[in-house]
């Protein structure tokens, strides 16, 4: 098999993101919580349920990525067709936002902490355009203390509109969320699907508010 120089040239790029992601994961492993980006199908799971939003044109859908990483769910919300100045991407960790504003230089790329999202949020403009439709979290929040997970979801709800979701990926079978939190904070969880073709396999989740209108964002029984 030939490869042309298109090939090698995603080769390279791919490795270089494969090797700052590595050097962030040695820096702060509990922070990444993962040693390889997440997948083609996760990255499909994560936005089926923006699909199921009361707004369902990518075009004009708002959206909020937290923990993009190398932006493999950035990627997937691109191809989507979401429009520029309603994305928002967030990553806390300087190298890895440094190579998001290489990779995406039209986007909203800012180094932030998700426990600050308000503020950060307000500060990059994005707010005055409206809410957030979803928050996309690629965060490794099961790995997370309950105080962080507490912060992070109380300033990702303040950021959503009515009826939002944030959705939330896991490795492993059980809300990253406790119940005892979701009940403090008001809000109920479906699993949205399993990406078993990722690796390590991934399980996504949907959190709202509980007294949002049950038709909306609601995800897909992952049996069907
Ligand atoms: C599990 S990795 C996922 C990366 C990417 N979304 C993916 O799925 O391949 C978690 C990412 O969240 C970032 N992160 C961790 N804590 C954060 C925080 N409090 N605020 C913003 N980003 C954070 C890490 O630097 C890392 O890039």
């Amino acid at each position: 098999m030939r490869f042309t120089s298109t090939d090698s040239t995603t080769r390279i790029r791919t490795v270089h993101q494969i090797r700052v992601f590595l050097r962030a994961w040695a820096r702060d492993p509990m922070g990444v919580a993962a040693v390889l980006p997440s997948g083609r199908q996760l990255s499909q799971k994560m936005l089926k349920p923006l699909s199921l939003l009361p707004d369902t044109n990518p075009a004009t859908q708002r959206v909020i990525e937290l923990g993009a990483g190398t932006g493999a769910f950035t990627r997937a919300l691109i191809d989507h067709g979401l429009h520029a100045r309603n994305l928002l991407v967030v990553e806390r960790d300087a190298a890895l936002h440094g190579l998001l504003c290489q990779r995406f230089p039209g986007l909203q790329v800012i180094q932030a902490d998700a426990c600050a999202l308000r503020t950060a949020a307000q500060a990059s403009g994005y707010l005055q355009e409206g809410p957030a439709d979803a928050v996309i979290s690629g965060l490794g929040l099961l790995s997370m203390p309950r105080a962080t997970q507490r912060s992070i979801l109380t300033e990702a709800f303040a950021v959503l509109r009515p009826g939002g979701c944030f959705v939330q990926f896991t490795y492993g079978h059980a809300s990253p969320v406790s119940r005892a939190l979701r009940d403090d904070l008001g809000l109920h969880v479906r699993r949205a699907g399993l990406a078993w073709r990722n690796a390590p396999p991934a399980s996504v989740f949907v959190y709202q508010r509980a007294f949002t209108a049950p038709h909306t964002c609601q995800a897909p029984d992952p049996t069907q």
